[in-house]
């Protein structure tokens, strides 16, 4: 088929496109409208419709697969594989919703996940649903301060977690964690349901903590049906970072979730019934609940679990996984890939990798050597994908499912995918920009197609305000990134016009760090920008005013601090924030109205031109920021 052509009907003819594409889903009442566009930038999807997102994804596959395989999942960390078919989960997460719904949790109600990568994370995203509640994952890595500021947002009845994470060999306590976050928010959680996996001694809070194996015993026949909601219904919401240190909830409906994964499953990911599909990413990210969980569930397929990291115990461990369990799609991040690249070569050609088709990398840009590298290493098709937690699945890529033929360019994620009217906006007009090879923001014209966020948690003003108005009070979806098209339609991502960075694919906010590294009493002034980095892509660097200099006096004070910034950080939001460096500086560059001078600092520390600089305070700033990067 013609990707163009579908592309435009998707456009063109939207609500005759999108009837059909939901006709990939089972409903319990079709919809009555398509697509309501009535009060934008609000759009609703399907209205009328009636469906359940765990009734597409476990239930309608137990008749026709009851023994394939629905979640394998290998730790490389305990050394544990378990496979577990759809007829198995189908008991399981009844089982789940049980035990959820004993605890008082109906439609509508939120249910909290903060849980390392194991099948029972999965199950209670289903059993969640199920119940017509609505879920929150909050990525294992965060800690306590992170997950607090979500609890209060989301205000959920019940928080499902684990005793411990494990990570290149380490155990990490999640328990703890938890406990001191349950102490720091307002919101008081009733129930704590507890995943004890061995790891580590876990203290349970009397009246509040319940173990789940135990009460497991309790409910192994249990028969819940799914609550059949309206397709408008939200489904889940998930954090993400932005300018502001507050991150935002994004809230997701369900019945245009459950379509648009279904459709990107058969137009991009080229996905079937009955394959197996390879996500390496974490359920806490936005790429492990479309891809990991809903996308290939929803498909029928079998999606692997997996906990560990891509070179323990070796760099082959992907492609063992791959010939041992005959993944069809594969789909990771680039920093994994080059992590990869700095291994034995030799680790690519040890597995049989014939029942690989696609390798789909995204999250981060996709520079042409890792792509090159890994392109040649593997012989597949490596295809990169545009998309934010916001969208919930690609905004640019190629649709191999579509056209087999389309091909990937280097340094490109590719086209627009369907649904999406994609728009360069000139900064400084806000003209859209038409000839090619013009830089410019990144939008998208509304409606925003099926699956994308419906809101932010709790804050309709936040939503139309943060993505609607946000560029020239124009009303576009402002995706924050810049980007570049060419004479044939590719466009290019040039990274993000916010305080947002990319750490190995992890969206960080530099305020959240800010604000994290100013909580430590011997800091008067700090500013966190990312820089570039070989692997992570970004990392994130320090720059502290202390309010005692002599603490800094010397290297051992430096060093000192330093660390005790670093804990604060990782205390608070967890490793994944922890700036890679932080340096001292006795005053930091601003303009004479005291804005930080952001990309200048930046400029410094990737060794580039720093621009205009005629409206700084103190040009001296600069020089010692170059300075203490040169120590
Ligand atoms: O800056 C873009 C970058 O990651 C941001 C979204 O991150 P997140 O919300 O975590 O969602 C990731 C979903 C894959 C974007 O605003 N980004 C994502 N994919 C790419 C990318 N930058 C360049 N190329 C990509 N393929």
């Amino acid at each position: 088929m013609n990707y163009e052509a579908v592309y435009k009907r998707s456009i063109q003819d939207r609500d005759a496109f999108w009837h059909e594409q939901a006709a990939r889903i089972e409903w319990h009442k079709p919809h009555e409208q398509v697509c309501d566009h009535s009060s934008p930038p609000f759009t609703k999807w399907f209205a009328g419709g009636q469906t359940n997102l765990c009734h597409n994804a476990v239930d309608r596959h137990v008749p026709h697969r009851p023994d394939q395989p629905a979640l394998i999942f290998v730790s490389t960390e305990t050394g544990t594989e378990q496979i577990i078919s759809y007829g198995q989960l189908f008991v399981e997460v009844q089982r789940m919703a049980a035990i959820l719904r004993n605890m008082g949790v109906g439609k509508g109600d939120r249910v909290l996940i903060y849980m390392p990568m194991i099948p029972q994370a999965v199950i209670a995203m289903l059993a969640t649903v199920r119940l017509g509640a609505i879920h929150s994952v909050v990525f294992g890595g965060f800690a306590s301060h992170s997950l607090a500021s979500r609890i209060d947002d989301a205000r959920p009845k019940v928080v499902v977690s684990a005793d411990a994470g494990s990570r290149g060999g380490k155990v990490i306590a999640y328990k703890p964690l938890l406990d001191e976050a349950l102490t720091l928010s307002q919101h008081k959680v009733e129930h704590v349901l507890m995943v004890n996996r061995g790891l580590v001694p876990c203290v349970m809070v009397p009246n509040r903590d319940v173990d789940y194996a135990s009460v497991r015993q309790d409910v192994l026949d249990a028969i819940v049906p799914c609550e059949w909601v309206d397709a408008t219904h939200p489904s889940y919401t998930l954090y993400t970072s932005g300018t502001t240190g507050k991150p935002k909830g994004v809230q997701r409906d369900t019945g245009g979730y459950a379509v648009a994964l279904a459709a990107s499953m058969d137009h991009i990911y080229c996905g079937k019934p009955g394959e197996t599909f390879f996500c390496a990413s974490d359920i806490g990210w936005v790429v492990g609940h479309s891809y990991i969980v809903y996308g290939p569930l929803l498909t029928g397929m079998s999606t692997i679990i997996y906990e560990g990291l891509p070179i323990r115990p070796d760099a082959a461990i992907w492609w063992l996984l791959v010939e041992k369990y005959q993944v069809n799609v594969m789909f990771s991040a680039p920093t994994a890939i080059r992590v990869l690249r700095k291994q034995d070569p030799q680790c690519l050609k040890r597995h049989n990798l014939s029942s690989l088709k696609h390798l789909f990398l995204a999250g981060e840009p996709l520079d042409e050597p890792t792509a090159r590298w890994i392109g040649d290493a593997i012989g597949k098709p490596i295809v990169d994908n545009y998309w934010q937690t916001e969208t919930g699945w690609p905004i640019l890529s190629l649709a191999r499912g579509i056209d087999p033929s389309a091909q990937p360019r280097l340094g490109s994620p590719g086209v627009p995918m369907l649904g999406y009217q994609v728009k360069l906006l000139d900064d400084l007009t806000g003209e859209e920009l038409t000839q090619p090879n013009q830089k410019g923001v990144l939008t998208i014209e509304g409606p925003l197609p099926p699956g994308c966020m419906q809101t932010v948690w709790g804050d309709d003003e936040r939503f139309v305000k943060t993505y609607w108005r946000s560029f020239k009070n124009k009303e576009v979806y402002n995706t924050f990134d810049w980007g570049i098209r060419d004479e044939d339609g590719y466009y290019f991502i040039l990274g993000r016009t916010d305080d947002v960075i990319n750490v190995a694919g992890h969206r960080l906010g530099t305020r959240e760090i800010e604000e994290a590294v100013s909580s430590h009493s011997a800091v008067a002034e700090v500013a966190v920008v990312g820089v570039a980095d070989e692997v992570k892509g970004q990392v994130a660097r320090a720059f502290v005013v202390p309010r005692d200099a002599s603490r800094v006096a010397d290297e051992p004070g430096r060093r000192a601090l330093e660390a005790e910034i670093m804990q604060t950080v990782d205390r608070q939001l967890g490793a994944v924030a922890r700036p890679a460096r932080v340096y001292f500086v006795n005053v930091l560059p601003k303009t004479r109205s005291g804005k930080l001078l952001r990309r200048a600092i930046q400029a410094v520390c990737e060794g580039r031109e720093t621009g205009d600089l005629t409206t700084i305070e103190d040009p001296s700033a600069l020089q010692q920021l170059q300075d203490a990067v040169k120590h």
